[in-house]
């Protein structure tokens, strides 16, 4: 054991804090193994004494760029594509006809993949969306993904994949959507025509959102999963805020909203919310715009 495999309670208690005020994500005592692993490397990397070294640099002025790599550590951002596929099936089949209606006699779309991680999930969506419309790029119809993670988003812009991570995706979709396969390559990328759909950019959930929707669908899934009751309470109703009257909230499904009618969210399904009423806003009568 050296002093980077080591970390006290205290020290434990100090980077879960920090952690849960930085993206709202908590710790439970039961990682402390896990953040003796992954922080142990940065450690390391910084060739610092050990824990207590590496909480004071993380909660000075000077520590906001290694902040981020602590957050980079400590975020989970497992996921795949084609995930959840009766959501999927659920959107393509109740959802995007209207949406591409309206879109084709000139309205605008919007769809945001909230806590979008390496991009599948916003790739999954984006082929669905191509299979109804061919034409959406020349249509004003947008999908934003936004994570808190800029290495998960440099990955997805990338848009480069293991082939094993490959097995989910219809043959059809595969042949369509992503460039001819290179022999004897072991990934394979998303083709210029879905990427170009998507605008990935960094945001933390926690912190002020720089649109102001409406949204027609919003896919936040396995994110809420990792905060606290109290920030959960706290987001739902801003994500519910951003959704077009009519708008689909879909959530993981292992996550709940408390009082979700209360924010004028109907359950449609598992993991399926419809906007009710949201007043003072008409369809998707807003651009999301991201830089
Ligand atoms: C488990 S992944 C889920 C990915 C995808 N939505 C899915 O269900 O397959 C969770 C993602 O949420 C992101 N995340 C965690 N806290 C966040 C925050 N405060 N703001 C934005 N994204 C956050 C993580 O970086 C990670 O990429």
């Amino acid at each position: 054991m050296t002093g980077a495999d080591k970390i006290s309670r205290t020290e434990f208690a100090t980077i879960a804090s920090l952690m849960r005020e930085l993206s709202g994500v908590t710790l439970a005592d039961g990682k402390r193994a896990m953040v003796a692993a992954r922080l142990g490397r940065r450690v390391r990397a910084l060739r610092l004494g050990g824990f207590a070294e590496y909480c004071s640099l993380v909660t000075s002025p000077e520590g906001a760029a290694e902040r981020d790599e602590l957050i980079k550590a400590l975020t989970t951002n497992t996921t795949r594509f084609n995930r959840e596929q009766r959501q999927l099936d659920h959107f393509a089949s109740e959802v995007l006809p209207g949406l591409v209606a309206r879109a084709r006699s000139g309205g605008r779309v919007r769809l945001w993949s909230a806590g979008c991680s390496t991009g599948e999930e916003p790739y999954s969506l984006t082929f669905r969306v191509l299979d109804q419309c061919r034409d959406a790029a020349s249509l004003d119809f947008k999908i934003l993904a936004t994570d808190i993670d800029q290495q998960v988003l440099d990955h997805a812009r990338a848009a480069t994949y293991a082939r094993s991570a490959l097995d989910v995706i219809d043959p059809d979709h595969l042949a369509r959507y992503f460039e001819p396969e290179t022999p004897g390559a072991m990934t394979r990328k998303v083709a210029q025509q879905v990427r170009a759909m998507v605008s990935f950019g960094l945001l933390n959930l926690l912190q002020p959102w720089p649109f102001k929707g409406p949204f027609d669908m919003i896919m936040c899934r396995n994110v809420f999963i990792y905060f606290d009751r109290e920030t959960q309470d706290r987001l739902w109703p801003r994500l519910a805020r951003m959704l077009a009257e009519g708008g689909i909230l879909y959530i993981g499904h292992s996550e709940t909203i408390s009082e979700a009618e209360s924010l004028g969210l109907r359950a449609n399904g598992h993991g399926m919310f419809r906007m009710q009423n949201q007043p003072g806003l008409a369809p998707a009568a807003q651009a999301a715009t991201m830089t």
